[in-house]
């Protein structure tokens, strides 16, 4: 598939708990297009290699265990589930062991390659919100839109520290900011698909926007440029 036909896109890349993913959901809602989550698709990915027992030091393995998958997403009440050869892994993607693996798969380029083609088989479908590391850069090089949302290192770990908590986590927030602090850095210096802004991204720092103000200014840029 030739990505640079895909152009009805709004593709949102950043950090993590820059606040992507809940932004990217109400800006699809907002703007009537689907919603592509890609952290997740490399989430059940992890999740299926790790079910299945494979080496994850493997690339080879892991590379034929991607290949092997079927993966399915789905939108229900606005929430996108994901299952793996019929098996609902929603919840079970989320967990801070896979969170700690997925660095693992990552960086290997067939991985990467067979999630990317995936990826634009659904933006081809029609006009889609997709949020990522590469989606603006590598994914979908021609999107129309195209948005770097950051944050500082302290108000994601404030974020990410809420997030959990509200759903009953106890954390701490040392150990969360440096854990994001590393992730930022493997993400940032990977050899495949390296977290950076495209040239054409726009930057919004979310740092101190409220949700509410952050999903108007991205609908407004996707607005305009769409
Ligand atoms: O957005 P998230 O936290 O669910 O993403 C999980 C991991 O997946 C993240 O640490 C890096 C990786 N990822 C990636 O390499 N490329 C993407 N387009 C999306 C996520």
């Amino acid at each position: 598939m030739n990505p640079d036909s895909i152009r009805d896109v709004v593709a949102v890349d950043g950090p993590a708990g820059a606040g992507k993913s809940t932004v990217a959901r109400r800006v699809a809602k907002t703007l009537g297009y689907a919603f592509l989550d890609t952290g997740a698709m490399y989430r059940a990915t992890t999740w299926w290699a790790l079910h299945q027992g494979i080496d994850l030091d493997d690339p080879a393995a892991l590379a034929a265990s991607t290949r092997a998958m079927d993966l399915d997403l789905s939108e229900e009440d606005g929430v996108q589930r994901v299952a793996v050869n019929g098996q609902d892994v929603t919840a079970a993607i989320r967990s801070p062991e896979i969170t700690r693996q997925i660095h693992k798969l990552d960086g290997i380029p067939a991985v990467r390659a067979c999630l990317v083609d995936l990826q634009r088989a659904f933006g081809a479908k029609g006009p889609t919100v997709a949020e990522g590391r590469d989606i603006g850069t590598v994914v979908f090089p021609k999107a129309k839109c195209k948005v770097y949302m950051d944050a500082s290192l302290e108000q994601r770990a404030r974020r990410r520290a809420a997030d959990l908590e509200s759903r009953g986590v106890r954390v701490d927030l040392d150990a969360l900011r440096e854990e994001i602090r590393v992730r930022d850095e493997k993400n940032m210096t990977r050899k495949e698909s390296p977290l950076r802004r495209a040239d054409d991204a726009i930057l919004v720092d979310t740092t101190d926007l409220t949700l509410d103000q952050v999903v108007e200014k991205v609908a407004a840029l996707a607005r305009e440029a769409l």
